[in-house]
């Protein structure tokens, strides 16, 4: 079956879904995204990832053609055409068509497109076993620059991040920011154990605030767990007793080795393992019902 695409509040096949060259998403990566997962028929944080995407469009100042609740609509009823019980989600809300220049005035609707796939996920091996990282050169945007807090379609500086990965011959990413302080992975956030205490970076380092974060904020509340948001270096890091990275697509993904070092045992942690149980509880549980 042949995915069914929401375009501009039509639902079309995934052939004719296209969308133009002057679309100025694709001219200047002018517009911003989300993705979400569908877990056991429900779109798990539904409201959540809809008012992310609606702050970051105040953000950048681009007017969504549709009110919240449409769109929540829209996601419901993209993900029942597709009939997936587990699959994901990637929203983009583009500037529009414009002319060739970057004048955000010379597009007068924003576009909006839904799509529902299923996903690859990483190797079972990376959540068994844990994942090498390395630091990479490339530094995450100031946040008066290009915060990241908006999830916007201009996703270079992660690309540029991830190539340096790739070349390190890594399974993923740590991105610094101007003054040398942690931030990010390249497309997920960092949790770090040490004698049982979390720290996770705040927001104000330069970061996506994470829908899987505050996730893992909120279960860590309800552990009883001590979890702060702090200003974390790479011997933070180094000297951790777990890490993990969070995120829609890559869930939860231990860390074992940062720039050559072992973290802890050198194998996942029981924190780490807690959550990844946790998690996987949750987000088969709770969630906004596609089919009933
Ligand atoms: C740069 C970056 N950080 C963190 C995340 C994790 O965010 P979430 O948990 O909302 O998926 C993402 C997700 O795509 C991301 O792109």
């Amino acid at each position: 079956m042949s995915n069914v695409i929401y375009l501009d509040g039509n639902y079309v096949g995934k052939d004719e879904a296209k969308i133009s060259v002057y679309d100025h998403g694709l001219l200047y990566g002018d517009g911003i995204f989300e993705g979400l997962r569908i877990y056991n028929g429900r779109i798990f944080k539904l409201e959540e990832h809809v008012d992310r995407l609606y702050d970051s469009a105040k953000s950048i100042m681009l007017e969504v053609p549709m009110t919240r609740q449409e769109m929540i609509d829209a996601h419901v009823e993209t993900a029942r055409r597709n009939g997936l019980q587990d699959g994901y989600i990637r929203t983009l809300v583009t500037r529009g068509v414009g002319s060739l220049g970057i004048d955000p005035r010379s597009c007068p609707k924003a576009t909006v497109v839904i799509i529902v796939d299923k996903i690859a996920l990483y190797p079972a091996e990376y959540y068994e076993k844990g994942i090498s990282v390395v630091t990479v050169a490339t530094r995450r945007p100031a946040v008066d620059a290009l915060t990241p807090r908006v999830k916007s379609l201009n996703y270079l500086n992660n690309v540029m991040a991830k190539l340096e990965v790739n070349m390190a011959g890594a399974q993923g990413g740590i991105m610094l920011n101007h003054d040398g302080y942690v931030t990010e992975g390249t497309a997920d956030n960092i949790f770090v154990v040490k004698n049982g205490k979390m720290y996770t970076t705040p927001r104000f380092v330069g970061i996506l605030e994470g829908i899987t974060r505050n996730t893992i904020m909120d279960m860590a509340k309800e552990y009883g767990l001590c979890l702060t948001e702090e200003v974390l270096t790479r011997h933070d890091l180094f000297v951790a007793d777990e890490i993990f990275f969070t995120g829609s697509g890559a869930e939860i993904i231990p860390v074992v080795k940062v720039d050559g070092r072992t973290i802890g045992t050198g194998a996942p942690g029981d924190v780490t393992r807690r959550f990844i149980a946790g998690y996987s509880a949750t987000v088969n549980e709770t969630g906004y019902p596609i089919f009933e």
